[in-house]
């Protein structure tokens, strides 16, 4: 496994790191039991991952914690998100207090090492800076957590519009940011300006729906083209990539989905939101191939250079 340090946190993080979120959180959403998923995460440490993410509302806080009971905490770095508002309004600073204490407890631990504010709006993001960061701050000098983070709603919000302000301000030490092959619109607009503040990054939405199978892959396509975003003639869409495929030496789809993000400068770690042990051992596997080759990886940059308006959700 390839560690990378986290930005500004100087947390040292592997590579491939576990969403328990997504589509699949951790097996919940696609049949799995509890104590399936329970093994994901036991099985993801046991093959060097140690950054497991969560949030309060993915149902899976409790199953992380059982899973990491008696795994030594500093061989951890653990990552959970609060939302930002409670019956339709911000949180007050006393709401958001309980729901770090609720996700310690389920998660079993007196502190987490990154706590973020989970897919903060655009519209809401001026409030979240003025009311609630303090909040964080606050916990952050009393051990509670050891550093503050925001993620988007990429799906909603696929231009960034909620990082591209945050990334402005001082007050984050981690973002989680959607990239990946479709749209690439992150690099300039979070990542570079990332890069210069040394924030940590934390890549989601590597695969999502639209990377795992040519099915998905060329209905997404189909809007693009729709659109005009992609040209017809540089992608065959009905049969999306194959030819890169081959000149990537990948094996898969999500092996080239995967690999083009841990090609990317200025991404930390990759989340693979996986409930599945096969998938998750091809996917770290896959990872430690490296970079994909420039040429494959120039040309992915090239095909898609225009597309901001699809997170592959
Ligand atoms: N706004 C936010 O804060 C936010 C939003 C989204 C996600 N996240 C975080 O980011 C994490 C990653 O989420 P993501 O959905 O973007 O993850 P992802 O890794 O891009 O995609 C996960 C999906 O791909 C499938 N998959 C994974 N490996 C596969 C393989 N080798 N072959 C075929 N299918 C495969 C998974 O299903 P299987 O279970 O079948 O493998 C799942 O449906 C989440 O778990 C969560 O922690 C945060």
């Amino acid at each position: 496994m390839v560690y990378r340090i986290l930005g500004k946190t100087g947390f040292r993080v592997s590579l491939v790191s576990l969403g328990s979120g997504g589509h699949s959180r951790i097996g919940l959403a696609t049949g799995k039991t509890a104590a399936e998923s329970v093994a994901v995460v036991r099985q993801a440490l046991e093959q060097g991952i140690n950054l497991v993410d969560s949030s309060e509302i993915y149902g899976t806080e409790e199953l992380v914690g059982q899973a990491l009971a008696g795994w030594p905490s500093h061989k951890i770095i653990l990552s959970t998100k609060g939302a930002v508002t409670q019956d339709n309004r911000l949180k007050t600073a006393r709401q958001l207090e309980e729901s770090l204490e609720n996700s310690l407890r389920r998660l079993q631990t007196d502190y987490v090492d990154i706590y973020h504010l989970h897919a903060v709006r655009p519209a809401d993001y001026d409030d979240v800076v003025s009311e609630l960061v303090p909040v964080l701050q606050k916990l952050k000098r009393q051990g509670k957590i050891r550093s503050i983070g925001i993620t988007e709603a990429f799906a909603s919000d696929p231009t960034h519009q909620t990082l591209r302000l945050a990334v402005k301000d001082d007050c984050w030490d981690v973002m989680m940011v959607g990239f990946n092959l479709l749209n690439q619109s992150a690099r300039t607009r979070v990542i570079e300006p990332a890069m210069q503040k040394n924030i940590g990054i934390l890549d989601m939405f590597a695969v999502r729906k639209a990377l795992i199978s040519q099915e998905n892959l060329a209905a997404q396509l189909s809007v693009l083209y729709d659109k005009g975003l992609i040209d017809p003639d540089a992608l065959d869409i009905q049969h999306p990539l194959a030819d890169v495929l081959t000149s990537s030496g990948c094996r898969s789809l999500t092996e080239l989905a995967y690999r083009f993000c841990s090609s990317e400068p200025g991404i930390h770690s990759i989340l693979s939101g996986t409930g599945n042990i096969r998938h998750l051992h091809d996917n770290i596997r896959d990872i430690a191939r490296g970079p994909l080759p420039e040429a494959v990886r120039d040309k992915l940059v090239g095909l898609f250079a225009r597309v901001d308006c699809v997170s592959g959700q």
